[in-house]
C-alpha cells in the first residue's frame, strides 16, 4: 500500500534491536551505488540482535529503492542520494532519499514481457509497507519500506 511515509510509520519502539543508533550516508547518483548501500546495510545489521532475518529481504528492498532514486530521480548532477536505515520493534525502517519530487508508481499494468516495471513490485511484496513523503532536509522525496524477519506477508 502506498501512503505517506514520515517517521512515525511502523510498529511503536521496543524490542532487543532497540537503542542500536540509526545508519545514515550520502551516496552519490551512481549506478554502483546500489551495492554500496547494500554493503552498509549488511555491516549494519551484523551490529543488531536478530539482523539476519532482515538481510535478505532487507538487502533487495534496498537495492531496488536506491536502483529507482538512481535511474528514475533525474536532477541537477551534484545532488545526491541519502540512505537511512533504523530498526524499530525488530523490523528494519529503510529509506531513500532523492532529490526529485517525481513520485514513485508500481506499474500495475506491466506485461510479463515488459523489461522493466518490477522493482516497485518487489519491493510490495517484500515489505509489510512502503510509501514515500516529503524530504523534511530539503527538495525531493523520502521512500521508505519496512521489512519484517517473517518476510513481507506477515
Ligand atoms: N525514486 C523515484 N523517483 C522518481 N520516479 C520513480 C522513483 N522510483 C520509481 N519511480 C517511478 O515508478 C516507476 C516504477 O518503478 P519500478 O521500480 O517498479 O520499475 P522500473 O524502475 O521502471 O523498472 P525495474 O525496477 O524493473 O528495473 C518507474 O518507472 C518510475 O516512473
Ligand atoms: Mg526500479
Amino acid at each position: 500500500m502506498i501512503s505517506s511515509g514520515n517517521s512515525q510509520d511502523g510498529p511503536e519502539p521496543y524490542g532487543p534491536a532497540d537503542g542500536i543508533p540509526a545508519f545514515e550516508a550520502r551516496l552519490t547518483r551512481h549506478r554502483r551505488s546500489a551495492q554500496v548501500a547494500r554493503n552498509h546495510l549488511r555491516e549494519f545489521l551484523q551490529r543488531v540482535p536478530g539482523g539476519r532475518a532482515l538481510a535478505g529481504d532487507g538487502q533487495l528492498v534496498l537495492g531496488e529503492l536506491v536502483a529507482n532514486a538512481v535511474v528514475h530521480a533525474r536532477v541537477s548532477p551534484g545532488r545526491e542520494i541519502a540512505i537511512r536505515f533504523e530498526v524499530v520493534c525488530d523490523h528494519l525502517r529503510i529509506e531513500v532519499h532523492d532529490a526529485s519530487s517525481e513520485k514513485p508508481a508500481i506499474r500495475r499494468t506491466a506485461d510479463p514481457e515488459d523489461m522493466s516495471g518490477r522493482g516497485l513490485y518487489l519491493v510490495e511484496a517484500l515489505s509489510l509497507e512502503w510509501g514515500y513523503g516529503p524530504r523534511p532536509e530539503g527538495i525531493g522525496k523520502i521512500v521508505w519500506a519496512l521489512v519484517s524477519p517473517k518476510g513481507g506477508a506477515e
